[in-house]
């Protein structure tokens, strides 16, 4: 092993900093990943416990009007069916969700119009009549628009950056602006939600230097989730022959995210499961705390169509909530049993 890198693990560890250029180090040598997994372990086990978050995940619309190249929701898509839910239909779908033992919904579509500010604060106040917590994940709007859901009583929001390295932004984004991506962050940490934010990992022609860019974002955010998953090649999409990212790869920006952000919520994604049948565990044995499973009922799972091999589109919320808990007692963690805010504890630690 390369003693320079192993020292990296170690600076990381201690003091939460890492230059870009030892994040690169660190992406470029594969010979440390066992040490970095487990690294990312015992940092996880420290701040955040071996409780398992679970939030339940509603897909609720595929029409999007943005055309993000690898999505296989963007507007040119002519290859799916669209759909959208009626907002009693979410509610319905909020409250068997809350029924499996679910204390926190993801909502999360495409950028559909149809859902309007009155539409969603709507859809808002009648999850948190449930007593639930609720995670936005429906993309750009306006810093008014984000004060109306959180006055409506959103409490989190998940918006990827996707990556930070603006050329590549521009190549994978028409009609969208990296600088307005930014403004919805930071307008939604202004506003007093939880933030997630994550990238895409193996995006073509996206460099190391570009992925150690991300992690050093989302520590600049200090953002309270960070979700990140490989980029995998949709055919109904203009990067239909690109080669995609490595289970490996996103497994490594997710490890040293996690020693940078030690108290930081970190999804076990489900586009890492899609690549590796073990991806959520061995994400859970190397950094993560959440998971996301899909409480979305019958058929919109499968439409729901952003690149394909996607994980429990044929499976019923009953039966990803007990194969969810199997598969997390099975390492010998828990299901967490609060609403799993982030706790910061690591501030302390800082130098
Ligand atoms: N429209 C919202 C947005 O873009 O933030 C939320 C829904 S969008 C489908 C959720 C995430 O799916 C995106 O942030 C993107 O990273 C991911 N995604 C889209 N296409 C993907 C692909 N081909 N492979 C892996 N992840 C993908
Ligand atoms: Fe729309 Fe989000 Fe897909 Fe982009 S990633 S096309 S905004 S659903
Ligand atoms: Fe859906 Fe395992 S979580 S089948």
């Amino acid at each position: 092993m390369n003693c320079k890198v192993a020292d990296i693990i170690s600076k990381a560890r201690a003091t939460q900093h890492l230059t870009k250029q030892e994040i690169v180090s660190l992406l470029g040598d594969n010979d440390i990943n066992d040490r970095l997994f487990a690294a990312a372990d015992q940092v996880r086990a420290e701040n955040v416990g071996e409780a398992v978050h679970l939030r339940g995940l509603i897909e609720f619309s595929n029409i999007c009007r943005q055309n993000c190249f690898y999505c296989g929701l963007r507007r040119d898509n002519a290859g799916i069916r669209r759909y959208r839910l009626e907002p009693d239909t979410i509610l319905a779908f909020a409250a068997k969700a809350k029924a499996y033992g679910y204390k926190t919904l993801v909502l999360q579509s495409g950028e559909d119009d149809f859902y309007t500010t009155d539409r969603l604060q709507q859809i808002i106040s009648g999850i948190k009549a449930l007593g639930l917590v609720i995670t936005l994940s429906i993309g750009e709007k306006s810093r008014a628009e984000y004060a109306a859901y959180r006055q409506a009583g959103a409490d989190r929001y998940l918006l990827r950056i996707e990556t930070t390295d603006r050329r590549l932004y521009a190549a994978l984004h028409p009609g969208m602006s990296w600088e307005n991506r930014r403004r919805c962050l930071w307008d939604l940490k202004e506003l007093g939600y939880e933030v997630g934010t994550g990238c895409l990992v193996g995006l073509p022609n996206q460099s190391l230097e570009a992925l150690a860019d991300d992690i050093l974002f989302f520590q600049e955010l200090d953002a309270d989730m960070v979700g990140l998953g490989p980029f995998i090649p949709n055919a109904d999409t203009p990067l239909r022959s690109a080669q995609g990212g490595s289970f490996t790869a996103s497994l490594k920006v997710m490890a040293i995210t996690r020693l940078l952000l030690p108290d930081a919520n970190i999804p076990a994604t489900t586009a890492m499961e899609t690549l590796n049948k073990n991806g959520r565990i061995i994400a859970l044995q190397s950094g993560a705390n959440v998971a996301m499973p899909n409480v979305t009922e019958g058929e919109y799972r499968q439409l729901y169509a952003l690149y394909p091999g996607k994980i429990c589109i044929n499976d019923t919320p009953a039966h990803c909530r007990g194969c969810i808990s199997g598969k997390i007692t099975s390492i010998g963690r828990t299901v967490a049993g609060d609403f799993g805010f982030r706790v910061k504890r690591a501030a302390a630690k800082r130098v």
